[in-house]
């Protein structure tokens, strides 16, 4: 090896450690993919998971257990009707959650809230509550001034 091919290997095998470390399994598309529950086999590193435009109907403790890191959720566009309490028990990174256009029902009922010390934006449009009124749970988040994007609309039905 020449020394100038040895420095191009060199800076091709950096770059490829590089873009090993900062992309593998960080960013998880799994949008529109006919699920009907949150897959187990999340990777460990995932930072970012769209789950968006699927059939998932509930969120159970448990379901991001092996995804510490994660930062951003979108479970937008499926058909939720509950969330487990203790569902975000394992990801206090979250900070980024969109949960519109779902079928949730009680926005008083919102308790895995008392999980998400760390969100930063939380989007509930267009789900079905039936009343408006918030729970405690919300006080935290509302206290705090830290929910960014907090647009619930009423949706008759
Ligand atoms: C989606 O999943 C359901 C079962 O959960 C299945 O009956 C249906 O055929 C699937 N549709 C597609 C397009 O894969
Ligand atoms: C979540 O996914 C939906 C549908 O793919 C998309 O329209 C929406 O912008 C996403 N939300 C965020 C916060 O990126
Ligand atoms: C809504 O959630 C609150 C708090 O968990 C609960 O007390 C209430 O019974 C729920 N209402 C309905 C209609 O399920």
């Amino acid at each position: 090896m020449t020394p100038v091919t040895a420095a191009l290997w060199a800076a091709a095998m950096l770059m490829g450690l590089q873009g090993s470390s900062s992309f593998p399994d960080s960013r998880v598309d799994l949008s529109s993919k006919n699920l009907s529950s949150v897959p187990r086999d999340l990777p460990r590193k995932a930072e970012s998971i769209d789950l968006s435009c699927n059939h998932i109907q509930l969120l159970h403790g448990g379901d991001f257990k092996n995804t510490p890191l994660l930062r951003f959720l979108n479970v937008s566009w499926n058909s939720l009707k509950d969330i487990d309490e203790e569902t975000f028990l394992d990801t206090p990174l979250l900070k980024d959650l969109d949960l519109s256009h779902n079928g949730l029902r009680n926005l008083s009922g919102q308790q895995y809230l008392l999980h998400t010390e760390n969100l930063l934006v939380l989007n509930l449009a267009f789900n079905k509550f039936l009343t408006m009124t918030l729970g405690s749970e919300f006080s935290s988040l509302v206290k705090t001034g830290d929910i960014g994007t907090w647009t619930p609309k009423h949706q008759y039905g």
